[in-house]
């Protein structure tokens, strides 16, 4: 019997459907039941499990799934965390992908003055990316506090809780409605297929020989 290759996809978020879209168009069909975690593919052996962003790159590392669909920068920031605690951080990027494109930026409310990166020094900063935060500091040499929130950034600086804030723009929308300024831009990110990186079974690993050219066909296909 065929090994089943399962592949972490974001459950619901910026990446879910275009995930999904891409798997599609590869011609691996899935019908999603919402209030499943796992879904079995019905063309291919493959198993999808749908899961939180913040979870596909160390479900990857940890060899729990073969393949994640990710962000950028999440699998940046998880890998930072993990490789500071001591964790396994290694993986494989298979691809680059042309959607969840976005930006990891720092900024201040409308009526703060902000001139440059080092305004910030002894500010307090709210963000749910400390690691990307405090690597991008520390070499542009600024001292500013992470304050680490898990969701809701972008009402920090109104809470009194932070003078600035470093969170994810894709259209700007969040920022806008909040008063919050984009001053400087951190981190580029788009989506990426990545691999964990222990030998997979002969079956397993042929399955995603299979489907890489596929997914570079569909790319191009897009332009
Ligand atoms: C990000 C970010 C903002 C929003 C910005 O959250 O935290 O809330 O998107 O997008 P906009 O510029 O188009 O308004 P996202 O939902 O991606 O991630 P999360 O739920 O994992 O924090
Ligand atoms: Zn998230
Ligand atoms: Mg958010």
């Amino acid at each position: 019997m065929t090994e089943r290759l399962t592949i972490a996809i974001q459950k619901s978020g910026r990446l879910s459907k275009e995930s999904l879209a891409l798997l599609n168009a590869c011609g691996v069909k899935f019908s999603i039941n919402e209030a499943r975690l796992i879904a079995h593919s019905t063309s291919h052996p493959i198993d999808l499990l749908r899961v939180r962003d913040d979870d596909i790159p160390g479900l990857v590392m940890d060899g729990v799934v073969d393949l994640g669909l990710v962000g950028e920068n999440v699998l940046e920031e998880v890998r930072l965390e993990r490789e500071a605690v001591g964790d396994a951080a290694d993986y494989k990027n298979l691809r680059a992908l042309d959607f969840g494109g976005c930006r990891l930026s720092i900024a201040v409310p409308r009526e703060t003055p902000f001139n440059k990166l080092s305004d910030l020094n002894g500010k307090r900063i709210a963000s749910t990316y400390p690691y990307l935060l405090q690597r991008y500091l520390k070499e542009n040499g600024v001292a500013a506090k992470n304050v680490n929130l898990t969701g809701s950034v972008e009402v920090a600086p109104r809470a009194g809780l932070a003078d600035a804030v470093c969170d994810l723009v894709s259209t700007g929308a969040t920022l806008e409605a909040n008063g919050l300024e984009e001053k400087e831009v951190i981190f580029r990110s788009t989506a990426q297929l990545i691999q964990c990186n222990d030998t997979l079974s002969a079956d397993k690993q042929a399955m995603i020989d299979q489907l890489l050219p596929r997914i570079d066909g569909v790319q191009l296909a897009k332009e």
